[in-house]
């Protein structure tokens, strides 16, 4: 029985044929013997262990047939609690063109795919669902238009003798909004073919080669186009299957990452430069940001309990004052434990904890100042109601204590 694949780490980048092997620390003498094949369709699967014996028989007459043998049929499998790999590996000794791997420290749709054609040996790569939804005899279609020179070509549900089953009105209603986003956010990407979010695809291997692919979620189509050098582009049209066994994977999660995606296509990279740029903490500042909001809370409350009139009804700003204090005090108790906590830990003991609390105090009140002087712009000069006025100026404080404590309050002074 073949031995399942090792999975290749690190690097989302396909390299050439050659060197594929060599990088692999294959010896000279077995370079020879690992041939090239002209197509590698990777099958991505999360439990498809009552499809994968199926799909793979189907597969293997086809290909046997139309390629004489000279394919790969390399199943990815993220560690199925149904084992799905275990089915496809007990194949294995009956279609010796099947190879499996099992990832047990990654997961997802894309990933598995690249990792698959990381392994590969094809000229052509290319990729099926393991659920039969795709149906295998397109793939004669998508080989013959490859073989005619396409570096890309799609298996598209919106060209003529495409189309999907029953689909609900919704999954259409979603299917058709994705793709207009696409075309919204990424045209000259996602307008070149009908059917963006399509997985079920051949590419020529050199026209990916050696370009970082980092896709999200379930859209590799996106990403080969976004990123490869995809001249000629061709389509062909197949007809969605319902699903026999199991279930779609495909949640909500995956139309957020798909958004996500197109927007990091968008901006090729300048989004992660800028924030290497401004090595922006976004988690920290998210974390900060929701000890501030539970500080809004405690600074609207204690406002309410002494400023209105239906309650103690004292002075506006001696009432502001205090609520902030207490605000403060509770910010502080919360960042130090969570927020900068991992900084907090290095600096233990009442001293240091209590030099924070003031340079933090310090900070918020000079944010605080700053906090008034805007509550009283907004709400005696631009006339905003006071509860508005309120957290306007309270988000703006937000952004300068996040800086400022950042760089004073918790930077990492290495305790000698
Ligand atoms: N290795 C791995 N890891 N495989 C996965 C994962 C994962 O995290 N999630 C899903 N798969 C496999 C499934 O086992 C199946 O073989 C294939 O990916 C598609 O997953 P489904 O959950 O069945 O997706 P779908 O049917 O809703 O949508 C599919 O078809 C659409 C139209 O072509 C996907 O391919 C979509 O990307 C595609 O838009
Ligand atoms: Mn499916």
């Amino acid at each position: 029985m073949n031995t399942l694949l090792s999975t290749p780490a690190g690097s989302l980048a396909v390299s050439p044929l050659s060197s594929n092997l060599e990088g692999r620390g294959y010896h000279r003498s077995v370079l020879e013997q690992e041939q090239t094949v002209h197509l590698s369709l990777v099958v991505p699967t999360y439990n498809e262990s009552e499809n994968v014996e199926h799909l793979v028989r189907t597969l293997c007459a086809l290909l046997d047939d139309a390629t004489s043998g000279d394919y790969e049929l390399i199943i990815v499998d993220d560690d199925s609690p149904d084992e799905t790999w275990r089915v496809a590996q007990d194949l294995t000794a009956e279609f010796p063109q099947l190879r499996v791997m099992r990832r047990e420290h990654e997961r997802g749709l894309s990933t598995a795919v690249i990792r698959g054609w990381q392994a590969a040996r094809g000229q052509i790569l290319g990729v099926i669902d393991g659920d039969l939804q795709h149906p295998p005899e397109t793939l004669l279609k998508l080989l013959e238009a490859i073989d005619k020179g396409a570096d890309l070509v799609v298996a598209s549900r919106h060209v003529e003798d495409g189309g999907v089953s029953n689909w609900s009105f919704t999954r259409r209603i979603l299917s058709r909004g994705a793709q207009l986003l696409g075309l919204m956010i990424l045209p000259n990407v996602v307008g070149r073919v009908t059917d963006p979010m399509s997985g079920y695809f051949l590419v020529r291997r050199r026209a990916i080669v050696d370009r970082e692919l980092s896709p999200m979620g379930y859209k590799i189509l996106i990403e080969v186009l976004g990123r490869g050098d995809i001249r000629h582009v061709a389509e062909v049209g197949y007809v969605f299957q319902e699903r026999l066994e199991g279930e779609s994977k495909v949640t909500w999660k995956q139309y957020v990452d798909y958004i996500l995606h197109l927007l990091k296509l968008r901006s090729r990279g300048r989004i992660s430069k800028l924030r290497q740029r401004l090595r922006f903490p976004a988690g920290r500042f998210l974390r900060f940001g929701v000890v501030g909001l539970s500080g809004v809370v405690v600074d609207m409350a204690m406002l309410f309990l002494l400023s209105d009139p239906s309650m103690l009804g004292w002075a506006l700003t001696r009432s502001k004052i205090l609520a902030a204090e207490t605000a403060i005090v509770n910010n502080f108790f919360w960042n130090d434990l969570w927020t900068f906590g991992d900084v907090a830990r290095r600096q233990r003991g009442w001293t240091p904890r209590l030099k924070r609390f003031l340079k933090f105090n310090l900070v918020c009140l000079m944010g605080l100042i700053l906090n008034v002087l805007l509550l009283n712009l907004f709400f005696n000069v631009l006339g905003i109601n006071r509860y508005a006025a309120n957290l306007l100026a309270i988000a703006i404080v937000t952004v300068w204590n996040f800086w400022i404590n950042l760089k004073l309050s918790w930077r990492v002074t290495e305790v000698k």
